[in-house]
């Protein structure tokens, strides 16, 4: 197959990549390394045998169309988004034009290519708003209500997504992602919390929880996710999966079982409590099953390993 990533020097889509060529894929990424950078791909372009290319470009730009139809890709993986909810809520024009313009110009480069699928990154926790906790853990057909402009242009793409299947035939999945959390991760993101713990704890410092730490979230790991990713290619067409965990873990759960990684003295190393932040989600959690029947995939990494991972990584780098 040959595909391209569009976000692939980010988090996720560096992840990605690496499992695309190690399965003997051809990869293109497009990424303007805006937040991603060319240290995650230094696997990717370090092995002479890949064939990868890296592209650096905003999807905005016009020579996007030019640079997918020379390249044809099989399959689009489009993950470069804006992705921090807070950027959102202070440049809400600029998230829209990042993320809804921006993917719709992937989509003309996908029309104009003959791209068999686009497989898109859309956001979980974000769609579908601020729930009665008692839908918990949220399926797929819970009303998709976002309360933040990140959600809005997420819930939107998909939207789109289902219009061009409708009108250009080109196939799609759209995976709603959890708090995904892993190695290269950057604390702005939506598990971002996972390196802002590991970061501090690795200098032996305190760390800060905001409110008394019971509310939750769905920590997925991020091999995990790539491998939804992967197996997306050519499974569940026209469908949205939550790509979660279904479990909800509190902060407070998560920083014990980091403390408790580092084999760290738990009174010792108490979190200090600050107070609740303004229109945080209390609780979150996604329902994987309908990935389950669609891609057969599930979650199988536990967070003491995930977290293990990631502390490991941290711990490597300088
Ligand atoms: N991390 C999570 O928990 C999470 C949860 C839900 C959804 N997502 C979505 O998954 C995708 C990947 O997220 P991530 O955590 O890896 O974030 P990330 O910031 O590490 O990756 C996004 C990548 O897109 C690139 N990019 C941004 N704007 C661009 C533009 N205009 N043109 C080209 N490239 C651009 C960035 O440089 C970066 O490499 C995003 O679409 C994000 O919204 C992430």
């Amino acid at each position: 197959m040959r595909a391209l990533v569009t976000g692939g020097a980010g988090f996720i889509g560096s992840t990605l990549v690496d499992r695309l060529l190690a399965e003997g894929h051809a990869v293109d990424v497009v990424d303007d390394l805006s937040a991603g950078s060319l240290g995650n791909l230094a696997d990717a372009r370090a092995n002479q045998d890949h064939d990868f290319t890296f592209h650096r470009l905003d999807i905005r730009s016009d020579a996007l169309l030019d640079l997918m139809t020379r390249r044809r890709p099989e399959v689009v993986f489009h993950l470069a988004a804006q992705a921090d909810v807070r950027v959102s809520v202070q440049r809400p024009v600029f998230d829209a034009d990042v993320n809804i313009l921006g993917s719709l110009n992937v989509l003309e480069g996908a029309r104009a290519a003959g791209t068999r699928k686009v497989v898109f990154a859309s956001s979980g926790g974000t769609i579908y708003g601020d729930p009665d906790p008692s839908d918990l853990p949220l399926k797929e057909s819970q009303p998709h209500r976002p309360v933040s402009p990140y959600g809005v242009s997420k819930n939107t793409v998909g939207d789109y997504l289902v219009a061009y299947r409708e009108l250009h035939g080109l196939e799609f999945t759209a995976l709603a992602l959890a708090n995904v959390y892993g190695p290269r991760q950057d604390p702005h993101g939506e598990a971002g919390v996972v390196a802002i713990f590991a970061g501090r704890l690795l200098k032996g410092e305190r760390c800060t929880i905001f409110g008394d730490g019971g509310q939750t979230r769905d920590f997925v790991y991020v091999d995990d996710v790539v491998d939804a990713f992967a197996r997306a290619a050519d499974k569940a067409g026209g469908l949205l999966l939550n790509i979660g965990t279904g479990v909800e873990t509190s902060v407070l759960e998560l920083y014990r079982a980091m403390v408790e990684a580092l084999s760290m003295d738990p009174d010792e190393m108490a979190a200090e409590h600050a107070p609740a932040r303004v229109g945080e989600l209390q609780r979150s959690a996604l329902d994987p099953s309908r990935a389950g029947i669609h891609l057969g995939w599930k979650p199988w990494t536990e967070i003491p390993d995930g977290t293990r991972n990631v502390l490991r990584w941290f711990a490597d780098r300088p």
